[in-house]
């Protein structure tokens, strides 16, 4: 496969919502209200027995598992603060592709309390309109409103690709890795020209922690494949490394020291103990958490994770670099969509689209990220 589409590719894949077909997800909001389904006059309503269609597995396992129904039941709004979001177009993560193979099952059944494991509607990265709300929902979404809330500098494609992603990379570089206070909320705080280091850029994390590390001003290294190189320097990234060069390393080392590095490229966390200049913060994205849960059950994962990571950090120690080992998650937190939105507004947030599949054809972008994925060993 041509290397620079394969990147780009989990940032980009997206499936198209036929206007027959009709994908819902209910989404929770903030409230301090009572809980109520609301009716909305003159609105479209969902009464129980309307039928969606969606692409679902019945059973953890290969692609074969994911099948297409027009005959799944719409999921209901049973707090008041859920919303309902007719789904216009979606993303393929990483993460989407492994959970097809039961990878975060664990957790994720027991954030799921009563709610059945299966059928599963697979992916999670979308844009849409909100539908349905419950009477306790904040003011905000509206009826005929679009999540995620969108500037208009973004049609639908491109959004779709933009959350999952972007939140991951937010997280990772304020919450994480220390980019800026308070998030970066609070323009004029100086993120005194940071240095950081992107690894595996131009993917879907890649690519919005360069745009977001450029407008905090930071000094952006980033490495990838050498002929993802234009897409990267127009996105604002100073310096790339060609991963493919044998001297990878060594450009690594003599860019250094850097403030942040940023683990997009599935090395996950024993690579920084083979980084030899310094470093503050190396935060991956690929931590052995969910996998210890799965692996060992909720609570002797919890434990197993918290010795990596105590042995994740003591590796460091003993190496000439130091720095601190943390593992970076995506986060949902609404400053992380604000941040991104604005950044939008202004124009200065691309989603790099490669190929854009019709609703029906979701298995052929599954199949393609399928690779990848795990390729990566996704952990
Ligand atoms: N923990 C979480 O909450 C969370 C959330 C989101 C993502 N993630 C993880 O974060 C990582 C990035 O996600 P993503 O959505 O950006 O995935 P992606 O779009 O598949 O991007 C992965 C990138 O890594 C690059 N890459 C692979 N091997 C590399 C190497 N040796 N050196 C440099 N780059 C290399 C790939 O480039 P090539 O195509 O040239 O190989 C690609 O651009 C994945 O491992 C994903 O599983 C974790």
């Amino acid at each position: 496969m041509n290397a620079l589409l394969r990147p780009l590719l989990s940032l980009a894949t997206q499936i198209i919502a036929e206007s027959s077909a009709l994908a819902s997800v209910i989404l929770k909001c903030r409230t301090h209200s009572q809980c109520q389904i609301q009716e909305v006059p003159g609105k479209r309503e969902f009464p129980r027995t309307m039928k969606m269609s969606g692409w679902q597995i019945h059973s953890y396992g290969d692609l074969d598992e994911v099948q297409f129904s027009d005959n799944i039941r719409i999921p209901q709004v049973k707090l008041g603060t859920e919303v309902m979001v007719r789904v216009k177009a979606a993303s393929i993560n990483p993460i989407d592709v492994a959970m097809i193979g039961g990878y975060g099952a664990t957790l994720l059944n027991m954030m799921r309390k009563m709610d059945l494991e299966f059928p599963l509607v697979v992916g999670r990265d979308f844009v849409g309109e909100v539908v349905y709300r419950g009477i306790g929902a904040p003011k905000f979404p509206r009826i005929g409103d679009t999540i995620m809330p969108k500037p208009k500098a973004l049609g639908d494609l491109e959004a779709s690709g933009i959350l999952y992603s972007g939140l991951t990379a937010w997280s990772g570089l304020f919450l994480s890795g220390n980019l800026r206070n308070l998030c970066g909320l609070l323009r004029g705080a100086s993120a005194n020209r940071k240095r950081v280091l992107i690894l595996g850029a131009s993917g879907g994390v890649g690519t919005m922690a360069v745009q977001i590390a450029k407008n905090e001003d930071a000094q952006v290294f980033v490495t990838a494949a050498g002929d993802a190189s234009d897409m990267l320097s127009k996105l604002g990234a100073d310096c790339v490394i060609d991963y493919r060069d044998e001297n990878f390393l060594q450009g690594i080392h003599s860019n250094g020291p850097y403030d942040i590095i940023l683990d997009c490229a599935g090395y996950g966390p024993k690579f920084a103990s083979t980084i030899e200049c310094n470093f503050d913060n190396y935060v991956t994205f690929s931590s052995p958490l969910l996998r210890n849960m799965d692996s060992y059950g909720l609570i002797s994962g919890t434990v197993r994770n918290a010795i990596s990571l105590i042995e994740d950090n003591s590796r460091i120690v003993s190496q000439k670099s130091r720095g601190i080992v943390k593992w970076g998650y995506f986060v949902p937190l609404r400053q992380g969509m604000e941040y991104l939105k604005k950044l939008a507004e202004r124009e200065k947030l691309k989603c790099i689209v490669d190929t854009v599949y019709g609703f029906n054809d979701a298995i052929e972008a599954y199949q393609r990220k399928w690779g990848d994925a795990f390729g990566h060993q996704y952990q």
